[in-house]
């Protein structure tokens, strides 16, 4: 299962591994990419990934994790992104980018994070400015501009960013939503940021290419988002023409995680039973093993690797060792096929 494709929309992902988005904080304050990324990415590429989900990237400055992440809020950041995506391409992988907004949790000099509600992330993070409803209007406006960039830099699919206590995460739980208006209180006027957002990228994005969005399912605190909760959210786009849940969580505020192999498993097979969306989830998963028994289980349609892929570039070809498949190598790498 893990070397076979997956055919989403008009993108077939050559097999189900996927490099799960890991910010470089490697940009310089321009939020342009640069060698360090090229030679990140493509690496992964040679290495057998089939998707690259290319890290956290703001639609605006003030969206920025930090002063180094990268952007796509002008147009002069689509060169170097198109530069990667070419190159990674060549090696047979699939390019997406996840766009995101850092909201409260922005730490950029120089800027005031933004929020749906003025209440700072923790003591050591300033205090954002509560969002104005045209403010959110703009914000969701960003995300379409920055979709017609990635566009143009040819990636093949976009993520949406909205799980780990960034700000659509932020509107979505009401531990950090204590808005009045009609996107605060019920759930259906919680999710109505990321209901404008997919709705605004798909004014730019062809339909003919896939859509994930990603979110956290545990907030791990009482009162907050919890796999129920994220069942009811996700209801409300379940028609909006996403093609997978990107199923990770924790991030809005500082809980305990007990954390194990697959720790995140669970919620993504009860997304995909409950909804019937296709999945991907993510979280310590290593193994070639485990990796292929939660396909064959239908417990996720595509498996993410976050820090198992920072130590090793080319888990792919050792998986495919592993699983006794035969997959086809960078030609300059062939003497290098495990023979036995
Ligand atoms: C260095 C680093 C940077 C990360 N940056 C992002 C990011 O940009 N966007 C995101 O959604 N998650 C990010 N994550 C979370 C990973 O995508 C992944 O969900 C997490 O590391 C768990 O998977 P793992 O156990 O395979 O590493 C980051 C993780 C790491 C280690």
């Amino acid at each position: 299962m893990l070397f076979t494709p997956l055919k989403i929309k008009s993108v077939t992902i050559k097999n189900r591994i996927m490099m799960s988005p890991m910010c470089q904080y490697s940009a310089d304050t321009d939020g342009l990419a640069n060698n360090w990324h090229f030679v990140h990415y493509v690496t992964r590429a040679i290495g057998g990934v089939g998707l690259i989900m290319m890290e956290a990237t703001a639609v605006e400055s003030r969206g920025r994790i930090t002063d180094n992440d990268l952007g796509l809020w002008n147009d002069e950041q689509i060169e170097p992104l198109k530069k990667i995506v070419d190159e990674c391409k060549k090696y047979g992988a699939t390019v997406g980018i996840q766009l995101a907004h850092a909201g409260r949790k922005s730490e950029v000099t120089d800027e005031t994070p933004v929020a749906p509600s003025a209440m700072n992330w923790s003591n050591e993070y300033k205090l954002p400015h509560e969002l104005t409803k045209d403010e959110i209007k703009d914000i969701t406006i960003k995300f379409k501009d920055a979709a017609k960039r990635a566009f143009k830099a040819g990636f093949d699919i976009i993520e949406i960013h909205a799980a780990h206590g960034y700000l659509i995460h932020e509107f979505l739980s009401p531990l950090s939503n204590k808005r009045n208006d009609e996107y605060g209180g019920s759930v259906e006027n919680r999710v109505r940021i990321l209901k404008e957002v997919i709705k605004s990228v798909k004014e730019v994005w062809p339909d003919n290419k896939p859509i994930f969005v990603r979110v956290s399912a545990d907030d791990y605190i009482n009162g907050g988002i919890n796999i129920d909760e994220i069942i009811n959210i996700l209801s409300h786009i379940k028609d909006t023409g996403v093609d997978i849940i990107d199923v990770s969580s924790g991030g809005l505020l500082n809980a305990k995680i007990d954390l194990y192999p697959g720790y995140q498993v669970k919620y993504s097979e009860k997304i995909k039973e409950e909804l019937g969306f296709k999945t991907a989830t993510v979280g310590l998963i290593t193994k070639a093993e485990m990796a292929e028994q939660l396909l064959k289980d239908e417990r996720a349609d595509l498996i993410a690797l976050g820090r198992e892929l920072l130590r090793n570039p080319y888990w792919p070809l050792y998986a495919a060792h592993d699983l006794k498949e035969d997959i086809k190598w960078p030609k300059q790498y062939e003497r290098g096929k495990f023979r036995v």
